[in-house]
């Protein structure tokens, strides 16, 4: 494994690059006053001028430093113990183990990173995502993994599961990363069925022909336009009590949203082969449980379509049959990830679900309400919401519930068919769009996250590079595995 325990001495053993976590107590830190000393009082002269900053996320780099067998030496803040955001520990690991990532290194070494089990999970997470970037077709990469991460104070099992949980989100962002010319619903349930092979997990493909036996109009009549296939797939997680109802992810797997007829201008297009991101994270989620082995019955559901143009493609004023027999008006061909998730949530209902969540790039509403960095929580249920709502906040992802008050779900009353795939007009449109996904849950406790803003970054940050993010996957594999702490 690329991260491992180190339980030797942290002054005396050679390696590339040492990593030190500062927070404002670094006073009372024992590899604090190690380095200090080995460095002949280099460290805290540095700091007490404020060279070194201990705000968060700060970076110092010491190029061979005098007493230390290492090339380089990075420090990177980490704020107040207290008061710092639960993003800190595993961005600042991210940022730092980025900004080693610059060239080929053999050993790195972390140290200076105490906390809950929870946030050294999300550390150890986070350095395996800083050094993996989005460049997966340029010759010259621009990130290069180290051969070994070690970390300084953390126990075996911390660093196993946070490798795991930094696999997985790295995965996830992988698939996001692929071009659409690359991956596209058929190569992408390639890519679940290859995950399922390696984590044991049963895997069941859909294509075209099912999808028509299974009456799947909704999610069929979105992926008319494209010469590619569409795809749903099921994978299924047994691992928990027998009999017990499973836990159900939905995820959209747009591979390409070009509106369809509704077609988006260049600048919205060029983003969006991210528009599967929702399924990357069921994915992603799936693997990290399995690798975990957590206590629980899953089953993930992706509906992987193209949405594109052609003399045969769904148009404006088209009513589509959903599998559950409900039809829908088609006002915005751009609306269609909706009506791909309200066939997978159809079939959601038939695994018996305790619960589902579903995940969704799924409107730019959402983002203008909420931003680019928070995802938006919409419900049928307020203890499954905040649930997830507070193990998101623990983990320092961001999220936020917006209401879903019953007369948002008048607008899409459709004229012609039982329901029209827009609200009426663009105000309050994650609300509207997640009024429409309700109509396909039933009574189950439901809650969707609406990951358009997270999910994909126009522009590299200091803990990631720029593409997919893998945003709530470390949230989710924690919920799941019952993380207390
Ligand atoms: N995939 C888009 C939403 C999106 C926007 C994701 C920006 C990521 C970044 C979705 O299919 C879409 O086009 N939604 C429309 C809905 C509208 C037509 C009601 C939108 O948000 O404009
Ligand atoms: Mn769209
Ligand atoms: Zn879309």
């Amino acid at each position: 494994m690329l991260c491992e325990k180190f339980s030797g001495d942290l002054v005396q053993s050679a390696c590339d690059c040492l990593v030190l976590g500062i927070d404002e107590a670094w006073n009372e830190s024992d590899d604090i006053a190690a380095v200090d000393r080995a460095t002949n009082g280099l460290l805290r002269r540095l700091i007490e001028t404020e060279e070194i900053s201990t705000k968060p996320l700060k970076l110092t780099q010491i190029i061979a430093p005098t007493g230390l067998p290492v090339k380089l030496l990075v420090v990177v803040g980490l704020g107040s113990r207290e008061l710092a955001h639960p993003s800190v520990f595993s961005r600042a690991s991210a940022a730092a183990l980025k900004a080693v990532a610059v060239k080929k290194r053999d050993v790195v070494r972390v140290a200076g990173f105490n906390g809950t089990p929870l946030a050294l999970r999300g550390a150890v997470a986070g350095s395996l995502v800083g050094c993996i970037g989005q460049d997966l077709f340029r010759k010259e990469k621009a990130l290069h993994q180290p051969d070994r991460i070690e970390w300084v104070g953390i126990d075996e099992a911390t660093v196993a599961s946070g490798s795991i949980l930094g696999d997985a989100i790295n995965f996830s962002r992988r698939l996001v990363n692929l071009p659409p010319n690359y991956l596209y619903p058929e190569s992408l349930a390639d890519e679940a069925l290859k995950m399922g092979i390696q984590c044991e997990i049963e895997v069941e493909v859909w294509d075209r022909e099912k999808l028509e036996i299974e009456r799947c109009g909704a999610l069929l009549g979105v992926a008319r336009g494209s010469v590619r296939d569409p795809r749903l797939v099921i994978l299924r997680y047994s691992n928990g009590p027998k009999g017990t109802a499973p836990t159900v992810l939905v995820g959209k797997g747009v591979t390409f949203d070009s509106g369809g007829y509704s077609i988006k201008p260049t600048d919205g297009m060029l983003t969006m082969k991210c528009d599967m991101a929702g399924a990357a994270t069921v994915l992603g989620i799936m693997q990290a449980a399995a690798q975990l082995q957590v206590k629980q019955n899953l089953v993930a559901i992706i509906g992987l379509v193209e949405n594109m143009i052609s003399g045969d493609a769904f148009k404006l004023g088209d009513v589509l049959t959903a599998r559950s027999g409900k039809t829908i008006e088609i006002h915005n061909t751009d609306a269609e990830g909706r009506l791909v998730l309200a066939d997978c949530l159809n079939v959601a209902l038939d695994q018996n679900p305790g619960r589902i969540v579903d995940f969704a790039t799924l409107t730019g509403a959402c983002v203008v309400g909420l931003g680019v960095e928070i995802s938006g929580l919409m419900s049928n249920n307020d203890a499954w919401q905040s649930e997830i709502k507070q193990m998101a906040d623990a983990c320092g992802e961001y999220t936020w519930p917006l209401p879903m008050h019953p007369f948002f779900a008048e607008q899409i009353a459709g004229k012609v068919a039982d329901i029209k795939n827009v609200g009426e007009g663009r105000y309050g449109g994650a609300i509207t769009a997640a009024k429409f996904l309700e109509e396909f849950v039933g009574n189950v406790p439901w809650t969707h996250i609406d990951i358009a803003g997270p999910a994909f970054l126009d522009s590299p940050k200091p803990w990631c590079d720029g593409g997919g993010t893998g945003t709530l996957v470390r949230t989710f594999t924690e919920l799941l595995a019952n993380a207390k702490s």
